[in-house]
């Protein structure tokens, strides 16, 4: 009771205004801090928005018109949205389409990402095929979105800015709103309507590879960032920018408790009462359609096992009915297809809960085929589908797309010296010294005093495609090389150039080697970037030898050490921080880097030009297995509390912390079976039949392979394996592959194949022939072998229970040496299947 009370206070102070943030959940809150179901057949009362009951006449009339002159087809056209990769201008034409979305991966052009000009001609292209009305139809403009969820991240040259966790650090609702505004000036240059942003998630738990898409673990911050977001996007609402030249459609997503579902899954299922779903997870979508958001995006998760895309008291009774949202539901990629008894291509269930328009990739002609058919048949009611029409032409008339023209001759359009202009770099680098947090400063490290000679070291601290994370350029983001970023600045340059302005020197090294001692050393390095389940982890442990090693021995020859983490969550880093002096939580600040230093070098006064002001918007973890840790469930206890963060006044020393992880090493490498010589804990090699013999060998570095003799007439094998099966459903369907480095010595004597599935059961196994595949390579040299996932499925594997990812299986003295054995995202697009 005690307890329970506590909390209810805690909610009560947390809540804004017009909220109407209620205590009851705590009732329903078991020892963790986990919330659980109620009886659905109980449901409780949704806030209504303040919007929800204002009509404007004469819209309505003319949408009326529109309705009254457009044939079926149409209709079912306008309520499917199609990927750019999969679908023609011509097709856009002849099925009326919608809308079209740009995937992370989907840009137009040779590359993996488009200039401005590309993307503006590509939506000159899709605007005219959505006007041609040359077939006698009628005229409907289509929006084109995409995800600009960190700035417009996936254009060349575009601002890109610190992802959300790091910018719920900042506290400055008014920074989110110029943030947002430069965003959608961004998004003119290259002709796109629409933004799937906000993410209005409140991550319960970090293992969730979109923790970093969230703004905080509490509704506070989301509350107050959602109407700042939406205006920013389209405008304040009733004024003259609302929705003009330099604005764009704003949609918040993923609706709702994205950031509930058990364990911190991707796409799993939240099992919350609804007042959970409400209070914590739910609220801020009244802040955000208050403030006039005219899209909402459905979730790819379930709540309660229901999958949220089929859930028509979500979608219809509290968001429409209920809230009173008027504008229209998008759904997420295929996400339709996870209904029960709906394939991406078949899916009335979806449109009849109240999805308004389907996100259907690859999959818009099957589906507006069978749409069009249920349509006809009275599976789906013409009243639905002129309600979903009717919302889709409001939010296309209000963004005044009726009178606009195309693309190209749009204000702001194709002007590259929008994409990071002055004022857009100083509002990012304002965003990345405010999202700094300092949680360690032992002896006043820092700031680093003038004129010192500065060793700075790690991988990341010259890398702007690490230090932006996911969603940027590409889908999952990183390994781009920095000119990728014309216009932006690695965390090494604004290093360098603010520690010579002060006088010093700086020798940078990726190891932590140096030449002359120097007086202080900055490491930055931290997770590599991520995007949606390919970032789910079962615990938050971060760990990087090097770097450790590096840090101890210069700590050991009397070197001060500063580290720069960079992470989309908090993570157990304890040794680490034992390790450094001073410790700072960078996030993942984006293409300006030189925020950094603003923070962290004195300049030659003594003094550093800004102080530290970010606190924790997540609790820091104090053990490895703390995934749900959130201020105010029973028995918090984090490393650092929720709302912590040091500045330059506080003279604080932190005293060494345990280095007892408190996690088992069990699946901590859901995906890196053979690295670095070495099996992968849990994974281990094995060999199986007489005839397999394996001994070391070199691949990049000494030992790190290992070559295979498979001798005699009998089939022997080698593999990789476990006893706990790993379910990589979710990394298939994400198109994932298979991969390892192999070097075939001599020719093939006999055919070799590999499967992947469980151990010793050829009935859950997937076994593919690789011999011509190992052949097309020259004898003597390295090469990578890459096969997706699904090639195995196909075969036969049980993709949902793998705990032997890797067996090789040959005879008569074939011998390869092999190395580098992973599962790592698609390079191409393409399904890889050895022919
Ligand atoms: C993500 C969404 C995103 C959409 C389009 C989905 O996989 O969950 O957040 O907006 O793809 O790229
Ligand atoms: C992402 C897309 C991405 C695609 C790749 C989706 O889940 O949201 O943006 O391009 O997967 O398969």
């Amino acid at each position: 009771m005690i307890e329970a009370r506590k909390k209810c206070l805690y909610f009560i102070a947390i809540a804004t205004a017009s909220a109407l943030v209620g205590c009851s959940d705590t009732d329903n809150q078991d020892a963790k801090g986990h919330s659980q179901p109620t009886d659905q057949s109980t449901h409780v009362t949704w806030p209504r928005s303040t919007l929800a009951d204002l009509r404007n006449d004469a819209l309505e009339a003319k949408i009326d018109a529109l309705l009254a002159r457009m044939t079926v087809e149409e209709k079912v056209g306008q309520v499917i949205q199609a990927d750019s990769a999969s679908v023609t201008p011509e097709d856009v034409k002849n099925y009326n389409l919608g809308s079209v979305l740009s995937g992370g991966n989907s840009a137009p052009g040779p590359l993996p990402y488009a200039t401005a000009d590309e993307w503006v001609e590509a939506a000159d292209q899709y605007y005219q095929a959505s006007i041609d009305a040359s077939d006698g139809g009628v005229a409907i403009p289509i929006i084109w979105g995409i995800d600009a969820v960190h700035g417009h991240n996936n254009v060349v040259g575009g601002t890109v800015f610190p992802h959300n966790i790091a910018l719920g650090a900042a506290h400055n609702a008014e920074l989110i709103r110029k943030i947002s505004a430069v965003t959608a000036r961004e998004l003119r240059v290259t002709g796109h309507d629409w933004t799937f942003a906000p993410t209005l998630a409140v991550p319960q738990d970090d293992r969730w590879g979109r923790t970093y898409e969230g703004f905080s673990e509490t509704p506070e911050i989301t509350r107050q960032y959602a109407p700042a977001i939406v205006e920013g996007l389209q405008g304040e609402l009733a004024s003259a920018q609302f929705m003009g030249p330099e604005k764009v459609i704003s949609s918040a997503k993923h609706f709702v408790a994205d950031g509930g579902t058990r364990d911190g899954q991707d796409q799993g299922d939240a099992a919350v009462s609804e007042e959970v779903l409400r209070d914590i997870h739910g609220v801020a979508y009244l802040d955000a359609i208050n403030a006039g958001v005219q899209a909402v995006m459905a979730s790819f998760s379930s709540w309660n096992g229901k999958k949220i895309h089929g859930d028509q008291h979500l979608l219809t009774e509290v968001l429409k009915n209920q809230i009173g949202f008027d504008g229209f539901v998008v759904g997420d990629w295929n996400a339709h297809g996870q209904i029960e008894g709906c394939t991406n291509e078949n899916c009335p269930q979806a449109i009849n809960a109240g999805l308004d328009m389907y996100m259907a990739p690859d999959s818009w002609k099957g589906l507006y085929e069978n749409t069009l058919q249920q349509v006809k048949d009275g599976v789906i009611k013409q009243d639905r589908l002129d309600d979903a029409v009717r919302r889709i032409l409001r939010v296309k008339m209000r963004a005044g797309l009726f009178s606009s023209v195309k693309p190209s001759a749009r204000p702001l359009a194709g002007d590259e010296s929008i994409l990071s202009s002055g004022e857009h770099k100083a509002v990012a680098r304002e965003a990345v010294r405010q999202s700094l947090v300092l949680l360690k400063n032992n002896s006043g490290v820092l700031p680093i005093a003038p004129g010192q000679h500065v060793l700075v070291f790690g991988e990341s601290t010259d890398s702007i495609s690490d230090a932006s994370g996911g969603w940027t350029l590409t889908w999952q983001g990183g390994g781009l090389p920095n000119t990728a970023f014309p216009k932006g600045e690695s965390i090494l340059s604004g290093l360098e150039a603010a520690i010579h302005e002060a006088g010093g020197t700086v020798e940078y090294s990726t190891d932590g080697s140096f030449a002359q001692k120097p007086d202080v050393a900055i490491a930055v390095y931290g997770e590599k970037p991520y995007a949606e389940f390919q970032g789910d982890v079962s615990t938050l442990l971060y760990a990087n030898p090097p770097v450790l090693d590096a840090l101890k021995s210069l700590k050991q020859s009397g070197v001060p050490t500063v580290s720069v983490f960079l992470s989309g969550r908090p993570m157990w880093v304890n040794p680490l921080i034992n390790a450094s002096d001073a410790f700072v939580a960078a996030w993942w600040p984006g293409t300006e880097g030189g925020g950094i230093a603003d923070v962290l070098i004195a300049t030659s006064d003594g003094e550093p030009a800004h102080d530290f002001s970010g606190k924790l918007s997540f609790s820091w973890p104090k053990r490895a297995d703390q995934g749900p840790l959130n201020v105010g469930q029973d028995n918090y206890d984090p490393l650092f509390p929720y709302g912590y963060g040091l500045t330059y006044a506080d003279d604080d020393t932190l005293p060494d912390l345990s280095e007892e992880a408190g996690a088992t090493n069990k699946q901590l490498n859901k995906y890196s079976y053979f690295e670095h010589g070495r099996a992968q804990a849990p994974w281990r090699v094995s060999t199986s039949g007489s005839g397999a013999h394996i001994s070391a060998v070199d691949y990049t570095a000494q030992e790190d392979a290992f070559t295979v003799l498979f001798e005699g007439e009998m089939a022997s094998s080698v593999s990789i394996e476990n006893e706990t099966p790993v379910d990589l459903f979710r990394e298939m369907n994400g198109a994932m592959e298979l991969t390892f480095a192999y070097r075939l010595d001599a020719e093939l004597p006999a055919p070799v194949t590999l499967s992947l599935g469980c151990a010793n059961n050829p009935a859950c196994q997937g076994a593919v022939d690789i011999t011509k595949a190992l052949e097309a390579t020259s004898t003597g040299e390295w090469s990578t072998m890459r096969i997706s996932l699904s090639c195995f499925a196909q075969a036969g594997a049980d993709i949902r229970a793998v705990n032997q990812p890797f067996k090789l299986e040959s005879t008569s003295g074939t011998t390869i040496a092999i190395a580098a054995v992973k599962v790592v995202e698609d390079s191409d697009g393409q399904d890889n299947c050895p022919q």
